[in-house]
C-alpha cells in the first residue's frame, strides 16, 4: 500500500462571511474520511502575499517569507483541491494572486475543482481555472465537483444539508484524483519535474 497522497485542500475566496469557509469545512469532512488522503487546509485570507510588490519573478523562486511560508504547504502536498466560487463567470482575484505567487511548487502535480455559485455551481469559474492551472503544470481531473445554490446547503448554525449527490460524485473523483497524484508523486521521486 503505497503511502498517503497529501491533499492541500485550498479555499479561493477571502471575503468576510464568505460561503467558502463552510464549502470547504464541509469539503474537508468528507476527505477526512478517507484513509487515502492526508489534508492540509490552506485559507488564503490568512497568507501574507505580497506579489504585487515583489521584484522577483516567482521562478526564480525567491519568495517573501508570507509567500515562503505558502510555497512550503503547496511543495508538501502531491495534489490540490482548489474550493473556488464563481464571480462574474470566472474565479476570484483571491486565488489568482495566490497561484501566481510561487512557481515550481506547483509542478508536476494533480488538482481537483470544487467550485460553487448560484444556478451555475460555478462551473464558468471551473473552466476558466483550468487554463490558468495548465500554465503550472497542474494535471486537473476530466470532472469536477460542483455545489448550486450554496447558501440553501449551509443554513445558519446546522449541519449542512442535501449534499449526498455530491458527496458520491466527490467520492469518486477522490478515487481518479489519488491514482493521478500518486503516479505523479512516483515519478517526481526519481526524476524531478523538469
Ligand atoms: C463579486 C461577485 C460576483 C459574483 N458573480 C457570480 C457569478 O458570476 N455567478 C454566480 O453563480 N454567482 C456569482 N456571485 C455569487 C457568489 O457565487 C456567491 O455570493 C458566493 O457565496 C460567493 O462565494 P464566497 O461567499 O465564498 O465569497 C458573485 C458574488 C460576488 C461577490
Amino acid at each position: 500500500m503505497s503511502n498517503p497522497t497529501r491533499l492541500a485542500i485550498i479555499e479561493g475566496s477571502t471575503r468576510e462571511q464568505r460561503q467558502g469557509e463552510n464549502v470547504s469545512a464541509w469539503f474537508l469532512n468528507h476527505v477526512r474520511q478517507n484513509p487515502r488522503f492526508d489534508t492540509d487546509l490552506i485559507k488564503l485570507v490568512e497568507i501574507d502575499f505580497d506579489i504585487v510588490q515583489s521584484p522577483h519573478h516567482p521562478r526564480t523562486g525567491n519568495y517573501s517569507a508570507g509567500v515562503q511560508a505558502f510555497a512550503d504547504r503547496v511543495a508538501a502536498a502531491d495534489a490540490f483541491a482548489f474550493v473556488t466560487p464563481e464571480y462574474n463567470h470566472s474565479f476570484p482575484a483571491s486565488l489568482k494572486q495566490a497561484l501566481d505567487s510561487c512557481y515550481a511548487e506547483w509542478n508536476g502535480k494533480a488538482a481537483v475543482i470544487v467550485s460553487y455559485g448560484g444556478l451555475s455551481g460555478g462551473v464558468r469559474a471551473a473552466e476558466q481555472l483550468r487554463p490558468v492551472l495548465a500554465g503550472l503544470a497542474v494535471a486537473t481531473m476530466r470532472d469536477s465537483i460542483s455545489v448550486t445554490s450554496v447558501a440553501t446547503h449551509f443554513p445558519p448554525d446546522s449541519p449542512p444539508i442535501e449534499l449526498e449527490g455530491v458527496e458520491k460524485a466527490a467520492a469518486s473523483l477522490l478515487m481518479e484524483l489519488d491514482w493521478w497524484a500518486q503516479a505523479l508523486a512516483a515519478k517526481r521521486a526519481v526524476d524531478p519535474y523538469p
